[in-house]
């Protein structure tokens, strides 16, 4: 009989990290999560706090969750934080906590990983945005974090062409989640109250389209509408008329 799979996620304690574990626990697997806060949600079935920016905790959440000889048979790396300000009034330090999170984790769990695999296989999803594939106001920072770890997520999958280890890009549209609300602004708070409406794909639907994506052979996968994806293409093969249509969108 064989032995029930494991997952990993990170960022699991709502939104989108949260649906996977629910998702992935009716498909009978064992769910491990991560956040900051010190107790997980009842999906989890087993929890390792850790604040994913800072490097000591990282260490100490990889420790705990190799420490009893299991391997998980998938990784998500789903944590992240989105930031609300224009490029001038962006300060260094809330730029670094962005990129600290939503680039340096994923790259250094990655890494940790890798290092303590012991020639068993890793398979690594990467949560980015499709924020990563063009610009817009007030989203340079988040935008630039979710571009840098797609692309060293891209550069990652030519490095592990040979080799037992697989890793996947995600990139959703808008998926119905609190984001905006734990986003920080120009001031460095989060927006709470002041976040505006963010609605999209319900969580159900991004964590069943994820777990089919895994399931595929292909590193990236967009998960938004026919219409964004044609976007995207318009971006890709003419900027200025793209950016031209978004500047006249209501
Ligand atoms: N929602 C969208 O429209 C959307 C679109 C594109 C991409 N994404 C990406 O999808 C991922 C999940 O987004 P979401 O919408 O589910 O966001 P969310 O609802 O704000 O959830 C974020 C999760 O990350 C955890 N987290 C935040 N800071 C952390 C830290 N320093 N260390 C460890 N965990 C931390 C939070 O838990 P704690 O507060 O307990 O730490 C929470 O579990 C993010 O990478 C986001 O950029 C979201």
């Amino acid at each position: 009989m064989p032995s029930t799979k494991r997952i990993w996620v990170t960022g699991a304690s709502e939104g989108i990290g949260r649906g996977l574990l629910q998702h992935y626990r009716t498909l009978g697997w064992h769910t491990l999560g991560t956040a900051r806060r010190p107790e997980g949600p009842p999906e989890a079935d087993r929890w390792i706090p850790g604040d994913l920016s800072l490097p000591a905790q990282r260490t100490k959440v990889v420790d705990e969750l190799l420490n009893d000889g299991t391997w998980p048979d998938l990784i998500v790396l789903n944590a992240g934080i989105g930031y609300l300000a224009s490029a001038l009034e962006t300060r260094p330090e809330d730029a670094d906590r962005v990129f600290a999170l939503n680039y340096t984790a994923p790259v250094e769990l990655t890494r940790m990983l890798l290092e303590r695999s012991q020639g068993r296989p890793l398979h690594v999803v990467v949560i980015s945005s499709i924020a990563a594939r063009f610009g817009q106001q007030n989203l340079a920072t988040y935008s630039a974090s979710k571009a840098a770890v797609s692309l060293w997520a891209e550069s990652v999958n030519a490095e592990w062409q040979d080799r037992s280890h697989r890793i996947q890009l995600i990139l959703p549209g808008v998926v119905s989640t609190d984001i905006m609300r734990h986003s920080i602004g120009s001031d460095g708070q989060p927006l709470g109250d002041r976040a505006g409406t963010h609605r999209g794909w319900s969580v159900e639907r991004t964590a069943k389209a994820i777990e089919r994506a895994t399931r595929s052979r292909r590193f990236a996968h967009i998960l938004a509408s026919p219409s964004v994806r044609l976007a995207l293409l318009l971006h890709d093969l003419c900027p200025s008329l793209f950016y031209l249509l978004l500047r006249r969108k209501p």
